[in-house]
């Protein structure tokens, strides 16, 4: 099952590990907190003794970062590529597991917390993994998730045709593409000019002043260049992680609320951010 994403995410978790220096897990997680809807003290009372999942981990570092949060409870993670799981570290109470979030090994209303951040969307059909992860929440239990949103309509149109292509190369092939992408965000990155952009509603541009490459990344192009750290690895470890998974569905707002209403969750938190749409939800009895 989902062969190229395990060989993607293998690559990618092999290769670009989340570390320390470059991209601090407290840091990292906090945000991911915080874009829940939670302050940082408050979540860290509540998840006390908790049974909390991590779907979708990656190499961990969130399930580590829980873990030492509820050093009390119970924290798992689980991630279908195996070559991730085995470069991650269990950290404390935190268990790595290989398998697919879609049909997890746990009886049903086990957990208090589960999180499944940035991954739902590279599930082949993301509604019923969704329905599948609330089965195993107990009633009154939370929900956590990080999943795609559309783009603006030329940005929408480039991404499906150009992904066409991307998802077909093989893993040297879409590093090489990637890496021409953050060479490409990088230069423009560099001109270090800003443009004045009037509302477009047919295009879906907002007006206002951007920079040359926020422009034309956010409404025409992923070229991503991380412009906070200017970091060239990360960025084409982020434009890899775009182009090449097989599955990456892209919702509106009215899409995801649906999708998580018909899973039997009720939105405690809804937050739009950049790329996607981090959303909090309790499920219901
Ligand atoms: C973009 S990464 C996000 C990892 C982690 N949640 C984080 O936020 O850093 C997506 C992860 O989802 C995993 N994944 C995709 N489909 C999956 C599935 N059906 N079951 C379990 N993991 C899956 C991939 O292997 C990959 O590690």
């Amino acid at each position: 099952m989902q062969e190229q994403t395990q060989d993607t995410f293998g690559f990618k978790w092999e290769n670009f590990p989340i570390v320390g220096d470059e991209r601090p897990a407290l840091a990292k997680g906090n945000d991911r907190i915080e874009r829940n809807g939670w302050n940082v003290e408050e979540f860290e009372d509540w998840v006390l003794g908790k049974r909390v999942l991590d779907a979708g981990c990656g190499m961990g570092w969130y399930t580590n970062f829980l873990s030492e949060r509820n050093p009390e409870g119970e924290v798992y993670g689980v991630d279908i590529a195996e070559k991730a799981i085995r470069k991650g570290l269990e950290i404390g109470n935190g268990h790595l597991i290989v398998g697919d979030i879609a049909d997890l090994p746990f009886p049903d209303e086990t957990f208090d917390y589960i999180a499944c951040e940035e991954v739902i969307h590279h599930t082949p059909k993301p509604e019923e993994t969704l329905k599948h992860l609330v089965t195993k929440l107990k009633t009154g239990g939370t929900y956590t998730m990080y999943i795609y949103k559309k783009k603006p309509l030329l940005r929408e149109m480039a991404d499906t045709t150009i992904r066409k292509q991307t998802t077909e190369m093989s893993i040297e092939e879409c590093m090489e593409f990637s890496q021409q992408m953050t060479k490409l965000g990088k230069s423009l990155h560099e001109l270090d000019e800003t443009i004045e952009v009037p509302d477009v509603p047919t295009l879906d541009i907002d007006g206002g002043e951007y920079s040359i490459h926020e422009f034309v990344y956010r409404h025409f192009l992923k070229c991503y260049f991380d412009w906070e750290t200017e970091n060239e690895k990360i960025s084409t470890a982020t434009n890899f992680d775009w182009y090449h998974p097989e599955y990456a569905y892209r919702y509106t707002e009215e899409d995801v609320r649906e999708m998580v209403t018909n899973a039997g969750l009720t939105i405690e938190n809804f937050n739009e951010l950049m790329s996607g749409y981090s959303v909090r939800a309790k499920k219901s009895s």
